[in-house]
C-alpha cells in the first residue's frame, strides 16, 4: 500500500529539484468516451497519481515549492449530491485538504480566477507541453491575461521547462514499497496464467482463456488489466499484440498467453506460451527451449552494473545460435547477427521499463550511451521467436509458431529478483502442471 507519506515523500523529492520561484503544474488523465454516454474505466494519468494518490478526473495538481501558505494545491470537482447520486462519490476540495493532504483546495470550475494569480510573478512553469492540447491553450491564455496586464505591474513566468524528464527519472527508481506492490501483482499475476494453464483444452475460444485471467486478477484484488490481455493460439501467437482473442483453440497448437494486472496503478506482465493440448510436439519444444535459454541467460545478465542492453544482446546471441542449430538460419551466427538475420524471427526487443505504466518511463540511453542498470530499476524480459506461417524458407513444420517467454525482473544489489517466478516455464513443469 502507498501510504499518504510516500505520496508527500514524493512530492518533497520532486520540488527539491525544482528552481527557486518556480511553479509545476499537472493534468488528471481525461475520461475516454467509449461509446454515446458511456465512458472507459476510468485511469488516473500514472504521473498525476504518482504524486498525489488522486483517482478522479477532472483535477489540476499545482506545487509552488516554498510558498509559505503551502506548497501542494489541488483543483478538483466540488462534491455535488445530485452528481454523486448518479455517477459516484467525490472528495471535494474538503476531502482533497483532508483525505489527499493538500494544503489548498479549490473547485475545478474556480481554476480560471485562481491559477493566474498563482502563476504570476514565477520565473519559471514546469510543465509537460503537449500532452493535453486542450489545457495547454488554458495555461498559455492565463499567461496571455498576466502578460496583457504588464504595464500595471503583472510579471509572467518567461520560462516552460518540461516536468517529465524530473519525474520520469523519479519513477524509475522504485522504493520498498513500489516493489512491494509490484511483487503482488507480479504474483497475482502468476497465478492467474497458472489457472488459464489448467483450464486450456481444445474447443475453448481465446477469449474464454482471457476470462480465465481476467476473473484471477480480480478475485484477487487487481481490478482491471495493465493492459489488453493478448491470447494468440497457432499462429496468432505471431501477431505480437494480438487482442482480439476471437479464436478457437486447436488440438496440436500452443497458445501464447501475454497478459498482467494492474494492482494500485502499478503493472506486471507475463508471457507465457503452452500447448492447448498439455504436451509440445517435437518442433514446438525444440523452439520453446531456444527462447527458454535466452530468456533465462537474459535475467541473469540484468545486473546491476550491466547496461541496459546486455540482456537484449545475450537473446540476440541465444537465438540466432539456436535457429542456425535447428536449421531456420543458414550461416555463420556472428555474420548473422551482424546483418540482422535474426530479426525475421525476433523482431521486438527483450524488454521494456516496468511500473505504474506497463511500458514504463525512463530513459533508455544517457548521453548516447545505453545506461547501466541499478538496484531499483524493474525491466522485463521477453525474447521470443516466431515463425510467419508463410515463411517458405522453412521447413514446414515450424511455420505458424510463436512463442515468447516473459517475466518482469527488479534489479538489486543480490541479482535479479524475479517477480514473476509463480507460474512455471520449463516444458517439464508445465505439462506436470497441465496435467493436473
Ligand atoms: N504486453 C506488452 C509487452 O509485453 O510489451
Ligand atoms: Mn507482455
Ligand atoms: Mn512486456
Amino acid at each position: 500500500m502507498i501510504t499518504a507519506q510516500e505520496f508527500a515523500r514524493r512530492r518533497r523529492d520532486l520540488m527539491a529539484t525544482l528552481t527557486k520561484n518556480s511553479i509545476a503544474i499537472l493534468t488528471a488523465a481525461p475520461e475516454q468516451v467509449r461509446s454515446r454516454d458511456t465512458y472507459f474505466p476510468y485511469r488516473q494519468d500514472s504521473n498525476f497519481f504518482y504524486l498525489t494518490g488522486f483517482h478522479e478526473p477532472e483535477a489540476v495538481l499545482v506545487l509552488i515549492p516554498k510558498r509559505p501558505q503551502g506548497q501542494f494545491i489541488l483543483f478538483c470537482r466540488e462534491r455535488d449530491r445530485s452528481r454523486e447520486i448518479w455517477d459516484g462519490r467525490r472528495a471535494g476540495p474538503e476531502g482533497a485538504r483532508e483525505l489527499y493532504g493538500a494544503d489548498d483546495a479549490f473547485p475545478i470550475d474556480d481554476i480560471d480566477e485562481i491559477l493566474p494569480g498563482l502563476l504570476e510573478g514565477r520565473d519559471r512553469v514546469y510543465y509537460a507541453l503537449g500532452r493535453n492540447r486542450t489545457f495547454d491553450t488554458r495555461l498559455l491564455d492565463w499567461i496571455d491575461g498576466i502578460r496583457a496586464r504588464a504595464r500595471s505591474g503583472a510579471v509572467p513566468p518567461d520560462e516552460f521547462v518540461d516536468l517529465d524528464h524530473l519525474l520520469h527519472e523519479a519513477r524509475l527508481f522504485k522504493t520498498a514499497t513500489e516493489l512491494k506492490v509490484m511483487r503482488k501483482a507480479g504474483a497475482i499475476s502468476a497465478r492467474a496464467h497458472c489457472r488459464a494453464m489448467r483450464a486450456a483444452r481444445p474447443g475453448l475460444y481465446e477469449y474464454q482463456l482471457q476470462a480465465e485471467i481476467e476473473h484471477a486478477f480480480a478475485s484477487e484484488g487487481a481490478r482491471h488489466p495493465a493492459y489488453g490481455s493478448i491470447v494468440g493460439g497457432g499462429a496468432n501467437a505471431c501477431v505480437l499484440h494480438y487482442v482480439e482473442n476471437s479464436a478457437p483453440l486447436q488440438d496440436g497448437d500452443l497458445v501464447l498467453i501475454d497478459a498482467g494486472c494492474e494492482l494500485e496503478h502499478y503493472a506486471a506482465d507475463i508471457t507465457r506460451t503452452f500447448p492447448v493440448n498439455g504436451k509440445f510436439s517435437a518442433p514446438q519444444q525444440a523452439l520453446y527451449e531456444v527462447v527458454l535459454a535466452a530468456q533465462m541467460a537474459a535475467i541473469e545478465a540484468a545486473r546491476a552494473g550491466n547496461h541496459w542492453d546486455e540482456p537484449h544482446r545475450v537473446t540476440v546471441k541465444i537465438i540466432t545460435q539456436g535457429l542456425v542449430d535447428l536449421g531456420l538460419l543458414k550461416g555463420n551466427v556472428e555474420d548473422l547477427i551482424a546483418r540482422n538475420a535474426y530479426t525475421d524471427f525476433y523482431m521486438h526487443r527483450a524488454g521494456h521499463w516496468l511500473g505504474m505504466d506497463v511500458h514504463d518511463v525512463g530513459d533508455y540511453k544517457v548521453d548516447n550511451a545505453w545506461r547501466l542498470l541499478e538496484p531499483g530499476m524493474v525491466m522485463t524480459v521477453e525474447p521470443g521467436i516466431y515463425v510467419a506461417p508463410d515463411n517458405r524458407k522453412v521447413a514446414k513444420k515450424w511455420r505458424g509458431i510463436g512463442i515468447r517467454i516473459e517475466d518482469d525482473v527488479a534489479i538489486t544489489r543480490k541479482g535479479p529478483e524475479v517477480l514473476t517466478a509463480g507460474v512455471p516455464k520449463t516444458v517439464a513443469d508445465i505439462e506436470r502442471l497441465m496435467a493436473l
